[in-house]
């Protein structure tokens, strides 16, 4: 990226993160921040491979030839704001993939709907990538890939999903990178009647991640390790058989208008985005999809 006044090349939101940000920088984040790991999440699998800062607020997942590592939520939402802070294995990370997801259930089963970031390692000095992918009732295939406008292994950066009947967002550092939305009428391909816990895992994907599974993982730089904090939703957290929060009242941020659509800042920012950092969309992929999926039709803008 081009660097030649300090703000040129920079999103809108990362502008009002610089003016906004330094003025209430130690009151701006997580309310949650002083919860433990225990309170609000579970390791899915190999304990050991999981590890937290001494204060706790500081959580690493590993992986090495034996195995990786995931950690969930205990509790399901449906809608809302849902944000974590990453920072990514560094060095030489190809074939690593670091998933930050959420899904309504535990496993990969046949009618799972779910809402993807993926983090594709590669070798030193080359740049990662984020896919995001959304399913819906069991069916993904929707791919987008981007470039960042950082090197997200050197800091942490915030990932966020923000979810309603309406749209899906996926953001990194306040900037939307894609816009996902519904339709007014009913379909199958818009997430939005299943609750989902939120997950994060590390493994080995080096027969696709990096450079389509050429690059192969380097196991003797193991072990790899991404580091997470400040978890944050703003949203409704799921009650059997139905929480108050999901219903349609306007009562709550997020089934607002404003929620709704980009705001004009976060439209400038998203410009930004598609004429600079998209690499892979499936919505332009003609040869994979002779017929465009339906929802490729509907515009992000409106
Ligand atoms: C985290 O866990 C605490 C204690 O169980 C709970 O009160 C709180 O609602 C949870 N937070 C989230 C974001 O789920
Ligand atoms: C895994 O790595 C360890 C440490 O580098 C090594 O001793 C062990 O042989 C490796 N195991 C396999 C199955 O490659
Ligand atoms: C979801 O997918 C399953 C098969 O995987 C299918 O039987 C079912 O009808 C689908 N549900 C809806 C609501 O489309
Ligand atoms: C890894 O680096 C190569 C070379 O710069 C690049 O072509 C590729 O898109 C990068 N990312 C992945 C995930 O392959």
């Amino acid at each position: 990226m081009e660097n030649k006044s300090p703000f040129s090349s920079m999103p809108m939101a990362m502008i009002w993160c610089f003016i906004a940000c330094l003025a209430i920088a130690t009151t701006c984040c997580s309310a949650d921040s002083k919860s433990s790991f225990e309170d609000n999440f579970s390791i899915m699998w190999s304990e050991n491979h999981f590890k937290t800062s001494e204060d706790g607020q500081i959580w690493y997942l590993s992986l090495d030839n034996d195995t990786g590592c995931g950690f969930q939520t205990k509790q399901k939402y449906r809608f809302g704001w849902f944000s974590m802070k990453l920072k990514l294995v560094g060095g030489d990370s190809a074939g690593v993939v670091t998933a930050y997801y959420m899904c309504t259930e535990d496993g990969a089963g046949p009618t799972r709907d779910e809402l993807d970031f993926e983090f594709l390692g590669n070798r030193t000095g080359e740049p990662y990538l984020i896919q995001t992918n959304v399913y819906k009732n069991g069916t993904g295939n929707r791919e987008m890939r981007h470039k960042l406008w950082f090197d997200p292994t050197l800091d942490y950066h915030t990932y966020s999903i923000l979810w309603n009947s309406h749209q899906i967002i996926f953001f990194v550092d306040r900037v939307p990178v894609r816009v996902y939305k519904n339709a007014d009428y009913e379909n199958n391909f818009f997430p939005n009647q299943k609750p989902m816990y939120l997950f994060s895992s590390i493994w080995n994907a080096d027969d696709w991640a990096t450079r389509g599974g050429l690059e192969k993982t380097d196991w003797k730089k193991a072990p790899f390790v991404s580091s997470y904090k400040d978890f944050t939703v703003d949203g409704c957290q799921w009650k059997d058989p139905y929480p108050e929060c999901v219903s349609t009242t306007t009562k709550h941020w997020w089934d607002q208008y404003e929620a709704w659509h980009l705001t004009k800042d976060q439209k400038l920012d998203f410009a930004w985005v598609q004429r600079n950092l998209v690499i892979y969309d499936y919505c332009k992929d003609t040869e994979r999809f002779p017929t465009l999926p339906e929802e490729c039709s509907l515009s992000p803008w409106d």
